[in-house]
């Protein structure tokens, strides 16, 4: 049988200053017949700002809500259920601020009669808390916000590069939901090589957590137009700093390519202006550059250049020729033999279009390319002798696209001397005069041409 001391030792007492350094405030409240405080702890004086418990007995519970409706509530559904568990409300402090409280506590009637009510509880102040997380709900929803109204796709990606959320403009652009887009990866929604390409980018990042930023890709719609983006992918880690996944940001620059490609479009008319003089002085080698730029242009692609460098390739064979402006006509359009001489006169073009273009600023080396378009890698090209590493691959490319168009087309001093030939010179030479692996690439091109000169076809269109 349990003595008295021993059914004490089951209950646990919390004495009003124990609660005080625990910062939890405790209260006894005479709810009926007369609403009032019988006992307060000092921290409950403390977090509403009062100088003295004595001051809290003078209050009802209902004044130090900060709303009556918030008291009307917290005191309905204290009668209802008989007991509330960390009801949140707000509550004021004597110098008008704003505290947040947790409460917790339950309704007792008095023993031997239904006419007394008693509210004992306890309450903490969570106003740290709620801050907190109305902070987090603010930038939650601005980061929400942001995302549904950025006319940019955005998009997080899961270590299997499976996405899992994307903003409405993402959506958008399928026509689908964004909670419908969960799940799915690239290949769902792009052609395979494309989807790949996006493939192999996020792995690189999840594998390296390096970035890949602004790359500019044209990407096929569903419409089966093409569009340019320009992407900006991100590695997100975990607090640890592992790479769990990837954030992506696409934007769409299609009319800003456009207005590009129309400046471009107006540089290289600019520059086949200047070939048109060419022609006009030299009229056999019509439409020779425009070839030169065709090949060249089909080897960097081979090669897995990017756009601008390409670009500034083809800028380089469009021109590469130019300084024969300044070579004179008898000379230029002499049928037959040429004197030595007159050889170094026209050997003279690739020095004249270097110093007419040396003083420019270019983001490429064009007037370098052009500059070296007649050397050859054993030495024995003009005007340097450069040989090797010194012929840069510019150079490279456009010295095997000069050869292949020149001993493809009739000169005042011969004919044509055909593919076959000219495909003979590349390999005869290949990795003496001309790169070997360039070499290569322009045979794979031909080959995969059915061995006939791709550029001639395209004169039409100069
Ligand atoms: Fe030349
Ligand atoms: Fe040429």
């Amino acid at each position: 049988m349990k003595t008295k001391k021993s059914k004490r030792k089951d209950k646990f007492y919390i004495e009003f200053s124990t609660a005080d350094r625990l910062g939890i405030c405790l209260f006894r409240y005479q709810l009926y017949p007369k609403e009032k405080f019988l006992a307060v702890n000092p921290a409950l004086t403390k977090i509403l700002r009062y100088d003295s418990e004595k001051e809290i007995h003078d209050l009802t519970v209902r004044s130090l809500f900060k709303e009556a409706k918030e008291a009307g509530n917290f005191l309905r559904i204290l009668k209802n259920e008989k007991i509330v568990r960390f009801h949140e409300a707000k509550f004021k402090t004597k110098d008008k601020k704003d505290v947040w409280v947790a409460i917790t506590a339950y309704l007792r009637e008095s023993d031997n009669s239904r006419k007394h009510l008693y509210i004992e509880g306890m309450l903490e102040d969570i106003t740290r808390h709620k801050e907190l997380e109305e902070k987090f709900t603010f930038e939650k929803e601005l980061f929400q916000n942001l995302l549904d109204n950025l006319p940019d796709a955005v998009y997080f990606k899961d270590d299997k590069n499976r996405l899992v959320r994307v903003n409405k403009f993402y959506a958008r652009g399928f026509k689908m939901k964004p909670e419908d887009i969960i799940g799915k990866t690239d290949f769902h929604f792009f052609p395979e090589d494309q989807a790949q390409k996006m493939f192999d980018d996020d792995t690189h990042i999840l594998k390296t957590g390096n970035p890949i930023i602004g790359k500019i890709e044209r990407t096929l719609l569903p419409n089966k137009t093409y569009n340019c983006v320009t992407t900006t992918k991100i590695p997100v880690r975990n607090k640890n700093g592992d790479v769990i996944g990837t954030m992506g940001i696409t934007r769409d620059i299609t009319v800003y390519d456009q207005l590009e490609r129309n400046r471009l479009d107006m540089v290289m008319s600019s520059l086949k202006v200047l070939d048109r003089v060419l022609e006009i002085r030299d009229p056999y080698t019509f439409g020779h550059t425009r070839r030169v730029s065709i090949i060249a242009e089909k080897i960097a692609q081979e090669m897995g250049w990017d756009e601008n460098k390409i670009l500034s390739l083809k800028m380089s064979a469009e021109l590469h020729d130019i300084g024969k402006i300044l070579i004179p006509l008898e000379i230029l359009n002499k049928p037959g033999k040429l004197s030595d001489l007159e050889i170094k006169m026209i050997q003279e073009h690739v020095k004249k279009c270097y110093d007419m273009l040396k003083t420019h600023d270019f983001p490429y080396p064009m007037p370098e390319a052009i500059y070296q378009h007649h050397e050859r890698l054993d030495g024995k090209g003009y005007p340097r002798g450069l040989s090797g590493d010194s012929v840069i691959p510019e150079a490279r490319i456009l010295a095997i696209s000069d050869v292949l168009e020149a001993m493809t087309f009739h000169r005042p001093y011969r004919a044509a001397l055909g593919l076959k030939k000219a495909v003979q010179e590349l390999k005869d030479n290949s990795g003496i005069k001309y790169d070997h692996n360039i070499v290569n690439l322009a045979l794979k091109i031909i080959n995969e041409n059915n061995f006939q000169p791709f550029w001639m076809k395209e004169n039409a269109a100069y």
